[in-house]
């Protein structure tokens, strides 16, 4: 892969999201075998910097890492010096000097990747920066929405929920788009305003303005911590109007999905029904999390030599 970074999809062609989902399908196979480690990344070492909450994201990083046989040293900032006022840049220099080989970074800063690979001759990966983009995510859920549905070509993909503090809504438009789906997005007028049709979005106010044509939805959870004091409704309201109960989920085509990248607010965003139920593929999303994840190290770090087959 001749790119240096992954630090949003907004610029990422079609033919570079199918080479990491399509090396995401190969890795696959090594993750459910007895002996689940290869060797391509094996003496290489990748950061992992957290200075923002995360369960799946960085789980899954560290084992992906792991699988490929790299070393893995997780700094999160909770415990770290950040609590004592050290910026982020000088962090990084800190941990730039222990010769890293990639940094897959979570920061509440919008740009806080981009910035840090600007000045560093490692790869950076954007494992979610403030609002702007979460482009790994993406990745997952495009893999996830190919394998139900053969395609994303002409396939309409609905986006429910808080689309403008959702950094997962915004790299899978950009992702979604891009590989020719159309993407309809719905959420209270102040969560998901008429504005985002800038990104090439439908937007709709209701979602059962959207459930009837699509072939999959992607609930999001109400970035709270994002709202900035905003008034919101309570979760009972929020749920009556815009969450996805059994009722719902009946008027969905029989073959549509459900995704959500979690975590789930149980009754909120989802009724835990919908949340178990077999049309609901967030343990899909998960298993491809993992792949795709292992997926993006090994491209970015050059495991791809051509010397060794990429599952062997
Ligand atoms: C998301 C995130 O952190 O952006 N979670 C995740 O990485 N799967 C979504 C969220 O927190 O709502």
């Amino acid at each position: 892969m001749t790119r240096k970074d992954l630090l949003g999809l907004q610029d990422w062609s079609r033919e570079d999201i199918l080479r990491v989902l399509d090396t995401a399908v190969r890795f696959r196979a090594v993750n459910e075998r007895r002996i689940k480690k290869v060797p391509p990344l094996r003496g290489r070492t990748v950061v992992l910097a957290f200075f923002e909450d995360s369960t799946r994201t960085r789980i899954s990083f560290d084992l992906a890492a792991k699988r490929l046989s790299a070393d893995t040293l997780v700094f999160s900032s909770a415990g770290s010096s950040t609590a004592k006022g050290e910026t982020l840049l000088d962090t990084i220099k800190n941990l730039d000097a222990m010769r890293p080989d990639a940094l897959v970074l979570r920061h509440p800063a919008s740009g806080a990747p981009h910035q840090i690979a600007r000045r560093f001759p490692w790869p950076v990966i954007n494992a979610g920066d403030g609002i702007n983009e979460h482009p790994s995510q993406a990745l997952l859920d495009a893999l996830t929405l190919r394998d139900h549905l053969g395609t994303l070509e002409g396939r309409t993909i609905a986006i429910v929920g808080d689309v403008l503090h959702s950094r997962v809504a915004r790299s899978n438009i950009f992702a979604l788009t891009t590989l020719g789906a159309n993407v309809v997005v719905a959420g209270p007028g102040t969560l998901c305003p008429p504005a985002l049709r800038a990104l090439g979005v439908e937007r709709r106010h209701r979602i059962d303005d959207v459930l009837p044509d699509a072939d999959a939805v992607m609930m999001l959870r109400v970035q709270r911590e994002r709202l900035g004091g905003a008034m919101l409704a309570s979760a009972q309201e929020y749920a009556a109007f815009y969450g996805l109960d059994v009722a719902r989920l009946q008027r969905m085509r029989p073959a549509a999905i459900v995704l959500h990248p979690g975590p789930v607010n149980r009754g909120v965003e989802l009724s835990p029904e919908v949340a178990d139920s077999p049309r609901a593929a967030l343990l899909d999303q998960v298993r491809n999390g993992l792949a795709v994840r292992m997926a993006l190290l090994y491209l970015l770090l050059g495991g791809e030599d051509g010397s060794a087959d990429v599952a062997s």
